[in-house]
């Protein structure tokens, strides 16, 4: 095994060699446009990660020049770039660059604005544009007629689209303006005289209002057409129909109404209909199935009414659909899905569908995603749910699903399984509680588990100790009897339990302070982030923003509503990561533990209605993040210790503690024992429902909302615990709509 000189002997030859090509290769292309070097040379903010290092821009990283030594390409995407001097884009620096015909500065930092003829009047031979996710504002200029894509998505743009844009943008091919705050009526004349050759519109995530014009129908060659998520109205165009090469039609979250044409079975090429959170109404067109290559099907939050048609059994290639928040109905377990094998997720939730779940849905091989909750189902859940080998979300409650254990038993073999909700179903049964402990492995993947909401009876089963994946358990408004199993505390990544109403007594087990995955950071990093298959909905319902993150149920435990007697463990304040503790109306006696006052990310705090005495600790001061407290109804006494925080809470908060005194209490505290109770104001009136009972317990909403959803809540609930409301969302509140119970 020697090594072998000679290779070492020629190598110097080699390089020389090398050296003498590239040498020659250089010599016969002219070097750069001077001009065109001093203007990108003044361009920019030069980053340290930009290779500009040559004498001859043509080698510069990101540009290439023609034969003339001219640039015509400039692509720096994602390099921090900022732009020199001034605030309007081009202005004389970067606009020297006559002969640029494509220019990709996507995902930098560029500030200011196109200037409104110089841009495109200097750069007049511009094809291609991507400036998307930088931080341009200003209004759109009026384009060359070169110009064929154009991408300012993701900036701060605002104004209107020029009505006469696309008739000077005549070989305009794509055209993106998604995710700014571009305003008014997208123009009407787009392909009607202009642009015939355009391909791609995406005017989503914008503030454009009006109808969608006609004339999109002219364009012959359109294949993706988005606009969601903005503040369209009016009734679909029925011209969209005759543009027959269209793929995608993407216009969720607008207020478009009027029924889905019978003629949009003309555009056989259609691949995603997206048109979820309208006011679409009328039925679905009967030869849907024509629509063969359809991928995408959602069309949930509408007023859809009438049966899902047979031939919708016909678009085998569908692999999502959501027609879920409508007002379907007829028998689901006529329908024959045994045709839909690509088809991942389902979602009919929310509708008056009738019938027992669809055996034929059991064909489906590749569902991962089932909700079929909130509907007049019937029946029981069949053993041939277990084909189903993927199925990892299954939410069935608000149905009248019948033998819970043999639901039970049947799904706890599902491998796949992570989220479970049968809540508001099998009302009255009893709580499956022999599912064999002994060699009990079922459920093994579950995450998530709501049996709330049911009225059953029994106790809280011991196989769900078992389930040592279990992070969520929602078993609240039930009827369950006994007390809570010391086991609880041992589930290693359990951090959100509600068992608020029910008839549970016994003391709080103090193993329950033990919590992993309240305890301590360091386990809560081990969580598992996968997304959710079907996004659950906030309390604000359809209103509010779609989660499909794990994240965003509650570290919480709520017991309210029991009869829960005995001290709080003084172990409470190992709970460092809990965010809502609800132990109200319950019979807890003995003085409030100061250790609670440890729990330093406490937002809310329950006590109402307990036999609580002695002072509320001083320590409680130091609750900062505290935007809930309630100890009212109980025996406590001493003066209220004054902080910032518990002085900011009402006086119904504290009251029904008769010697209870000082701020926000009206009665003060005398230095001498007396008797104020008589005047503590009963100024919060009972008979209106206090807050808390209209959140009731964050996990009963949470395992409810997550399957149904549509309560009213108070709003500044919404604000005060979730902080997730965003633009688009607060628009589509005001959008929105029909509550259903
Ligand atoms: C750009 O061109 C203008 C005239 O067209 C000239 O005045 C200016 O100096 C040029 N800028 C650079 C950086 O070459
Ligand atoms: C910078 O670019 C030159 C050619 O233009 C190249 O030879 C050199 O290796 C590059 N340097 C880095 C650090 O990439
Ligand atoms: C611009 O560059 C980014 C990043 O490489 C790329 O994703 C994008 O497609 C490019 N734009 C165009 C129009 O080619
Ligand atoms: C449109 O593009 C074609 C070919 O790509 C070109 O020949 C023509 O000049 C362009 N038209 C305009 C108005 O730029
Ligand atoms: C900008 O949009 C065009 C067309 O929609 C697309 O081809 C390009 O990849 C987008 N750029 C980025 C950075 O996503
Ligand atoms: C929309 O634009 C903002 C900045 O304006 C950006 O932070 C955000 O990521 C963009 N959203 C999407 C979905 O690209
Ligand atoms: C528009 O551009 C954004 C980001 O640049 C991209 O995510 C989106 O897919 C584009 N739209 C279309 C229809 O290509
Ligand atoms: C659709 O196209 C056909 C044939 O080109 C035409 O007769 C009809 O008027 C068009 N429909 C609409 C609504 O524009
Ligand atoms: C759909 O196609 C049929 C037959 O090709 C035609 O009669 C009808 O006008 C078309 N509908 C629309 C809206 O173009
Ligand atoms: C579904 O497709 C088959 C074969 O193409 C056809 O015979 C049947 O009539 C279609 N069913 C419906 C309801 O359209
Ligand atoms: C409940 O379902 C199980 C399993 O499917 C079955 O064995 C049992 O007979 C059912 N019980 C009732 C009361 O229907
Ligand atoms: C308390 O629980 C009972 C059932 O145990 C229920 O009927 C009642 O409505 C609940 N009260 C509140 C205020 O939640």
């Amino acid at each position: 095994m020697a090594e072998q000189p000679p290779n070492h002997l020629t190598t110097p030859y080699v390089i020389l060699f090398i050296f003498f090509i590239s040498s020659t290769a250089i010599s016969t292309k002219p070097a750069c446009n001077k001009m065109d070097q001093d203007s990108l040379w003044s361009s920019f903010e030069l980053s340290s990660r930009l290779n500009w290092s040559s004498n001859d821009c043509c080698h510069w990283e990101g540009i290439t020049c023609d034969m003339a030594g001219r640039v015509t390409h400039l692509s720096l995407p994602s390099k921090g770039l900022k732009l020199k001097g001034g605030n309007i884009f081009p202005l004389s620096l970067i606009g020297n660059l006559t002969h640029l015909t494509h220019l990709n500065l996507s995902h930098n930092l560029l500030e200011g604005s196109l200037d409104q003829t110089g841009f495109f009047s200097s750069l007049s031979r511009l094809e291609i544009i991507d400036l998307s996710y930088n931080l341009l504002s200003g209004e759109l200029p009026l384009p060359s007629s070169n110009i064929r894509m154009l991408n300012l998505s993701s900036n701060h743009f605002h104004g209107a689209i020029p009505s006469s844009f696309f008739q000077q943008a005549w070989n305009m091919t794509s055209f993106n303006v998604s995710n700014n705050t571009f305003s008014g009526a997208i123009p009407s004349s787009i392909c009607l005289h202009s642009s015939p050759l355009i391909q791609l519109l995406d005017f989503s995530v914008n503030n454009f209002n009006g109808s969608i014009s006609h004339g999109v129908g002219k364009c012959s060659k359109l294949q993706v057409f988005r606009a969601g998520h903005n503040n369209f109205s009016g009734i679909l165009p029925n011209d969209i129909y005759n543009a027959t090469k269209l793929e995608e039609i993407s216009l969720p979250h607008n207020s478009i109404y009027g029924a889905i044409s019978e003629s949009i079975v003309n555009l056989t090429n259609l691949r995603i209909l997206e048109l979820n959170s309208n006011g679409l109404s009328g039925v679905l067109p009967r030869s849907i199935g024509k629509l063969s290559k359809l991928k995408l099907l959602l069309l949930q939050f509408n007023n859809l009414k009438g049966f899902l048609p047979s031939s919708l059994m016909n678009c085998t290639n569908l692999i999502e659909l959501n027609l879920g928040y409508n007002s379907l109905e007829g028998n689901i377990s006529v329908l024959n899905f045994s045709k839909l094998n690509q088809l991942t997720k389902v979602d009919l939730g929310t509708n008056y569908l009738t019938g027992v779940f669809p055996i034929s849905l059991y064909s489906c091989k590749s569902l991962k995603a089932i909700r079929l909750s909130s509907n007049k189902l019937e029946g029981e859940i069949q053993p041939e749910i277990l084909s189903l080998k993927s199925l990892s979300f299954l939410s069935l409650g608000y149905n009248r699903l019948t033998n819970i254990t043999g639901a039970m038993k049947i799904v706890m073999q599902c491998k796949s399984l992570v989220f479970l909700a049968f809540p508001g179903s099998f009302v009255g049964e009893e709580m499956p509680e022999n599912l064999s402990i002994a060699d009990f492995d079922g459920f093994q993947n579950l995450r998530f588990l709501s049996l709330a909401n049911c009225e059953l009876t029994g106790q809280i089963p011991a196989y769900l100790s078992k389930l040592k994946k279990l992070e969520l358990l929602y078993l609240g408004n039930n009827r369950i009897t006994g007390s809570i199993p010391s086991w609880l505390g041992t589930l290693p990544r359990l951090y959100s339990i509600d068992l608020s109403s029910n008839l549970i007594s016994g003391e709080f087990p103090k193993e329950l302070c033990m919590l992993r995955m309240l305890v301590s950071d360091w386990t809560a990093a081990q969580v598992d982030s996968n997304d959710l298959e079907l996004p659950i909905y906030g309390p604000g319902g359809p209103a509010s923003v779609l989660q499909y993150k794990w994240s965003y149920f509650p570290l919480a435990i709520s017991m309210r509503n029991n009869t829960i007697s005995g001290k709080i463990p003084v172990e409470i304040g190992q709970l460092q990561l809990l965010h809502y503790l609800g132990l109200g109306n319950n019979n807890f006696s003995g003085n409030i533990p100061d250790q609670i006052s440890n729990m330093k990310s406490l937002e809310q705090l329950d006590l109402s209605m307990n036999h609580f005495s002695g002072k509320i600790p001083s320590s409680f001061a130091s609750l900062t993040f505290l935007n809930f407290f309630n100890v009212s109804h109980n025996n406590l006494e001493g003066s209220i210790p004054t902080s910032t925080q518990l002085q900011s809470f009402k006086a119904s908060a504290f009251e029904g503690n008769p010697n209870l005194c000082g701020a926000p209490l009206p009665n003060e505290c005398l230095p001498i024992k007396g008797n104020d109770a008589e005047n503590v104001e009963n100024d919060e009136n009972d008979d209106q429902i206090p807050w808390l009972h209209i959140s009731v317990v964050l996990g009963f909403i949470v395992g409810f909302w997550a399957v149904c959803g549509s309560l009213v809540l108070k709003k500044n609930w919404r604000y005060s615990y979730f902080r997730f409301l965003d633009r688009a969302q607060e628009r589509c509140m005001a959008n929105r709509r029909r509550p259903r119970s």
